[in-house]
């Protein structure tokens, strides 16, 4: 394992075959070198400084139907909600006061909000916190959509590719939906100037050791800003209900692939890393994550942007994660910073 883990550290590249051999035979002995290493890139290059996002879940209705996602069209349980412009607004105002320097608007794919809509609403964001990033995360759309979000101030979206392999694809995912259309978005996203971010589930249903390895050479050509990736965890109202919840260490292990495949890339602890494991967050930054996603949504509608179940801090005000987080950081070493952590390019490894 060493010499892999070595080869990856110096060319920030492995082949196919190599990097299934490393995911398949890391061991809890073997995978410390390897968190080690990506710790000392991540430090390299961000010091101890932690990079938040405020994430705004503005809206839990969607017209898609993917088989594993808790807030799908055809779940009937979900209670569904839309934010207005001034409660999204006042989650903003909320979270600049806590240092946020960037905002997330996620959404399930909601035709209600219109182009206009979203629009008017980065504009307005941008035009209250002119020291803000705004990053979208609201799907597919066409690339005129794109153009215009960014015209209106987007600087950044995310986008998961979910699966580099496109049968995979369809097996977490409804016909209508492809990995070819998801693919366009994210060269669109990323030619129209947006620092992009893309990524995938561990562990999701179907997925094999090989299906891994081609997500991780798809993000090292596609060579996004940010990379999102967290364990699945299983939805009790979705067909997915009864497939295990993706594994700690194999997320991990993924999280410091990526940090030695993508030196810069900005890195997020997810909040599922944290559902399936109480120090979650801390284990994703040790092995080498840079960024935390406290939520800003107001407590009375975050249990109902549920995507999978037991999701953490859906009883907490906004300030009370922040704070969280910041002993959490504290704790092992890391100090969250007061920063709109955008992309910088890459420095030399050596
Ligand atoms: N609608 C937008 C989109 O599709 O990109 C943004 C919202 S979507 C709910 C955000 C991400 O949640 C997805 O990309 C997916 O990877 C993740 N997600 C959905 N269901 C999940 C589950 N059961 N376990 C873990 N992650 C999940
Ligand atoms: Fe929300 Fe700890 S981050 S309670």
């Amino acid at each position: 394992m060493k010499e892999l883990i070595d080869k990856l550290y110096k060319q920030n590249i492995l082949r196919k075959d190599e990097l299934c051999a490393l995911l398949d035979n890391l061991t809890a002995k073997s995978a410390p070198y390897l968190f080690e290493k990506a710790r000392s890139v991540t430090n390299r290059n961000f010091g101890n400084r932690i990079y938040v996002r405020g994430l705004i879940e503005f809206t839990n209705y969607c017209k898609n139907d993917c088989f594993y996602c808790g807030i799908r069209k055809s779940n009937r349980n979900a209670k569904r909600y839309r934010l207005t412009k001034e409660e999204i607004l006042s989650c903003c105002e909320n979270g600049y006061s806590l240092g946020f320097r960037t905002f997330v608007l996620q959404g399930g794919e909601d035709p209600f909000y219109t182009d206009d809509k979203i629009a008017d609403l980065v504009f307005s964001i941008k035009k209250a916190y002119p020291d803000c990033a705004v990053t979208l995360s609201i799907g597919e759309k066409s690339e005129e959509s794109y153009r215009r979000f960014r015209e209106a101030g987007a600087d950044r979206y995310l986008l998961r590719h979910e699966t580099a392999n496109p049968e995979h694809y369809g097996k977490l995912h409804p016909p209508e939906l492809s990995l070819a259309n998801r693919m366009r978005c994210l060269e669109q996203l990323k030619g129209l100037g947006y620092q992009t971010g893309t990524g995938f589930m561990v562990d999701s249903p179907y997925q094999t050791t090989e299906n891994l390895a081609e997500d991780l050479l798809f993000i090292k050509r596609f060579d996004p800003q940010m990379v999102g990736i967290g364990p699945f965890v299983p939805h009790h109202d979705t067909p997915f209900a009864d497939f295990p919840a993706g594994k700690l260490e194999r997320t991990l292990h993924l999280i410091s692939i990526l940090r030695l495949m993508l030196p810069n890339a900005l890195l997020p602890a997810t909040t599922a890393l944290g559902t399936i494991h109480p120090e979650g967050r801390e284990k994703g930054i040790l092995a080498g994550a840079n960024v935390v996603m406290p939520n800003l949504s107001p407590v009375g509608v975050r249990k109902k942007y549920e995507l999978y179940d037991n999701k953490i801090c859906t009883g907490e005000e906004a300030a009370e994660c922040r704070f969280c987080l910041q002993n959490r950081m504290r704790k092992i070493g890391y100090e969250i910073v007061v920063d709109r952590g955008d992309y910088r390019p890459a420095k030399m490894n050596d």
